[in-house]
């Protein structure tokens, strides 16, 4: 089986047939991340180009190693340093880099929609890593990937989303993955930054972060996004943090065995407690592990052995 699309744009129109290929395939790529030498030869001779608009630690960094460890060539390009400053498009900048040899884009940018118009503009493979308020599916398929390796299973699940619903392009790859693979999705934030279609995408909306939290196998904490905010959806993060913040008493709602994730960069004392980021239940830092795998198993199945 291979991907039916050329890109990876969002996990909307993903089925679950193309869902599990991923996760099975990132399976064996943890495998190699795994050993002393992280090396295999996969991807020699084939080319990624990351273009991020917004910053990134996380998902640039761990698509450039995934390239790296599957062989790749890999380059760069930070918006505030390239020609994009100079007033350049960003279908200009992309179809400049493919005329280049890119054989996949990498794109995070403000912008909902922008990865979904380059990918209609290029022949090369386009990854969204993040576009505005819309989808981060690499992010969402690392998350998936985590909660099937430590429960065993996705079917079933009970996944609390707690925060900023409104601004989080991890929260509508999460609903949309989570509950394609048969998990049921709650989410509770302040109601302001709660989308009002959202339970349209198959998620229920909680009265209160408790009612999100009782039972619940995982829990995902959302960062609040300050820079994306309009002043007032919210009285202050004081506020937030007294209302949402996932501490240990909070957290001891959910599942005794309930997982505790966050996409990271985390406002530590914000959106959750510096003890349970750091607790048992944390599955933070291999999130983070497991995202490079995840991506390894994306270049690959687009660009590689496993392309259509
Ligand atoms: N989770 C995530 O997208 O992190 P970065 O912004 O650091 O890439």
């Amino acid at each position: 089986m291979r991907l039916r699309n050329k890109d990876m744009i969002g996990l909307h129109h993903s089925t679950v047939e193309e869902i599990n290929l991923i996760l099975n395939t990132a399976e064996a790529m943890k495998g190699i991340i795994n050993r002393q030498i992280k090396k295999v030869p996969t991807l020699r001779g084939r080319t990624m180009v990351t273009i991020f608009y917004e910053p990134s630690t996380r998902t640039r960094t761990s698509f450039e190693l995934a390239a790296k460890y599957l062989s790749a060539d890999t380059v760069g390009i930070a918006a505030a340093t390239s020609s994009v400053s100079k007033g350049e498009t960003l279908k200009d900048t992309a179809r400049n880099i493919e005329a280049m040899g890119a054989d996949v884009v990498v794109l995070r940018h403000p912008m909902a929609g922008a990865a979904a118009l380059l990918a209609d503009t290029l022949k090369a493979s386009v990854i969204n890593a993040g576009d505005g308020a819309h989808e981060h599916p690499s992010q969402a398929l690392l998350d998936l990937y985590t909660a099937r390796e430590k429960k065993g299973r996705l079917e079933g699940l009970k996944v609390a989303i707690v925060g900023d619903i409104m601004h989080s392009r991890v929260a509508r790859s999460g609903i949309w993955g989570y509950t394609k693979m048969g998990a049921t999705v709650r989410l509770a934030g302040p109601a302001t930054l709660i989308p009002k279609d959202v339970e349209k995408m198959g998620a229920t909306v909680c009265a209160n972060v408790e009612q999100a939290l009782a039972g619940a196998d995982v829990v995902n904490v959302l960062r609040i996004q300050t820079e994306r905010q309009q002043q007032g959806l919210f009285p202050s993060l004081r506020e937030y943090s007294r209302m949402f913040c996932i501490n240990r008493e909070r957290l001891a709602l959910a599942a005794p065995d309930a997982l505790l994730m966050h996409p990271g960069p985390m406002n530590r004392g914000i959106e959750i407690s510096p003890e349970v980021a750091d607790g048992l239940q944390s599955a933070i830092t291999e999130q983070v592990t497991n995202g490079v795998a995840v991506r390894m198993a994306l270049l690959y199945l687009l660009i590689g052995g496993g392309a259509r």
